[in-house]
């Protein structure tokens, strides 16, 4: 259904839009209109070999159908003005009539118009090189993340920048074919896109990394992140990003449960679509003294960690191979290659001494 009405809506204003152009542009604005009818204006074409300038990882999800691109920090409206956001997607009211195109001054006034209303407080009309950061290198048809930006219309945009040596032209981005062009303004009507905040502020912010503060560097420098990287800055801090996961007696994100839960889904690899090989097997190590056993699960470790990152550097393949001890754990052999230093401390004994037998303490922790 919204197919159709993009087809009809962009013949209309390839008509519309003709009425300024030479006879010559006529020809080929002819041959456009066949291929949008034919069907191919929604199917995204993807050259596999270019690199992705814009994927999903680039874009901050938002509740409120806006997404944060982690490189501008500019904030998107992830449907055109005219669509309506549904929670998942962004759909044409149809019955409401609601303008989605606009000349260059209709456009204009309606993100005024917009922005004094409350929902849309502080949104704007993008300047030219602000919406070009949505462009992608990779696809056209349309030229844009659609995961990000789902049922994005695969036609031209208005921005709010004139063209500089003759104002009667302003720029304009095609994402269809992910170009930035000059256009008259008159006689021709584009869709929008709403955009807020300051892409200079964190320009600002990504030149001076190196002069940030020294509290600022300190809450990175954990021996993981590099604070001279001039990005560093743009990640969201891992405060944030783990604060609603679930964290064990120590307050340390408790990573298996974000697993078991699905807070989190790791990719077996880079691209994804592939699966783990799990190995459902635990095993107790009893040399434990009076604490508890240690339940070592197999089946956890290889949900997300691959049979050869412990076999065989770590551990053989038979039991009681290896000379575990605590010493060799704070050591960093062992279970210490990982625990203590990409996942929980051994100071949490409780968490691998978990089997009790007759004698063993049962709470002191
Ligand atoms: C996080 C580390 C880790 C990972 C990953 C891991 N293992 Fe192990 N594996 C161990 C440890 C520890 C032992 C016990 C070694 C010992 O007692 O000396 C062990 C022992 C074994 C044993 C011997 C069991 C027995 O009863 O004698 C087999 C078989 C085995 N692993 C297979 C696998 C396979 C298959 C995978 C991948 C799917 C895998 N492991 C992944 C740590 C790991
Ligand atoms: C990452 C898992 C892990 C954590 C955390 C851990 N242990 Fe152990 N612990 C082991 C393993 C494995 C052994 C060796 C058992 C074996 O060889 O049968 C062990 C052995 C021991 C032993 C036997 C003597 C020795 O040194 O080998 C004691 C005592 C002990 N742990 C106490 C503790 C205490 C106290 C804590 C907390 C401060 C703790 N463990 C935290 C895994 C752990
Ligand atoms: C190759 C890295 C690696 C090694 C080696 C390793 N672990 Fe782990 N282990 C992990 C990771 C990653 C997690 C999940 C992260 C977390 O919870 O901090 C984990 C989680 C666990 C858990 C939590 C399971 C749960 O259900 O909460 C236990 C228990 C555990 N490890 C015990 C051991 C013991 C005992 C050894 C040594 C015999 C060992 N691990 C060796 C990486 C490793």
């Amino acid at each position: 259904m919204i197919r159709s009405r993009y087809h009809s809506e962009i013949n209309f204003m390839l008509n519309s839009s003709v009425l300024s152009f030479s006879k010559s542009r006529l020809a080929v604005v002819g041959c456009l209109s066949a291929a949008i009818v034919s069907g191919s204006a929604l199917a995204q074409t993807c050259e596999p070999s270019e690199r992705d300038n814009v994927p999903s990882q680039r874009y901050v999800i938002n509740s409120d159908g806006t997404v944060t691109d982690r490189v501008t920090a500019l904030i998107w409206q992830r449907c055109a003005v005219g669509q309506t956001w549904t929670g998942s997607s962004c759909d044409e009211d149809r019955k409401q009539q609601v303008r989605s195109w606009f000349s260059w001054k209709d456009a204009n006034r309606e993100a005024e118009r917009l922005h004094d209303t409350n929902r849309f407080k502080d949104w704007r009309l993008p300047t030219a090189q602000e919406l070009r950061t949505l462009v992608s290198n990779k696809c056209t048809d349309p030229s844009i993340n659609t995961e990000m930006f789902p049922g994005a219309p695969s036609w031209f945009f208005s921005t709010i920048s004139q063209y500089s040596v003759n104002d009667q032209y302003a720029w304009r981005v095609d994402f269809k074919k992910g170009v930035t062009e000059s256009h008259l303004k008159s006689g021709t009507s584009y869709h929008i896109r709403l955009v807020k905040g300051d892409v200079l502020a964190t320009a600002r912010k990504r030149n001076s990394t190196k002069s940030a503060t020294d509290e600022e560097l300190a809450q990175w420098d954990d021996g993981i992140h590099d604070i001279n990287n001039p990005d560093l800055l743009l990640l969201q801090k891992p405060k944030e990003v783990t604060r609603d996961l679930p964290k064990d007696s120590r307050g340390e994100v408790d990573w298996a449960a974000a697993l078991l839960t699905g807070a989190i889904q790791p990719r077996a690899i880079r691209e994804g679509g592939a699966d783990m090989v799990v190995w459902d097997q635990d095993i107790i190590f009893t040399e434990t003294a009076t604490m508890p056993h240690v339940r070592f699960p197999h089946k956890l470790h290889s949900m997300w960690l691959a049979c050869e990152n412990c076999h065989d550097e770590f551990f053989g393949t038979s039991k009681g191979q290896a000379d575990i001890s605590m010493e060799s754990i704070y050591q960093g052999r062992h279970c210490g290659a990982c625990h203590g230093r990409v996942a929980f401390s051994p100071n949490s004994c409780e968490r691998c001494h978990s089997v009790l037998h007759e004698g063993a303490p049962t709470k002191w922790w």
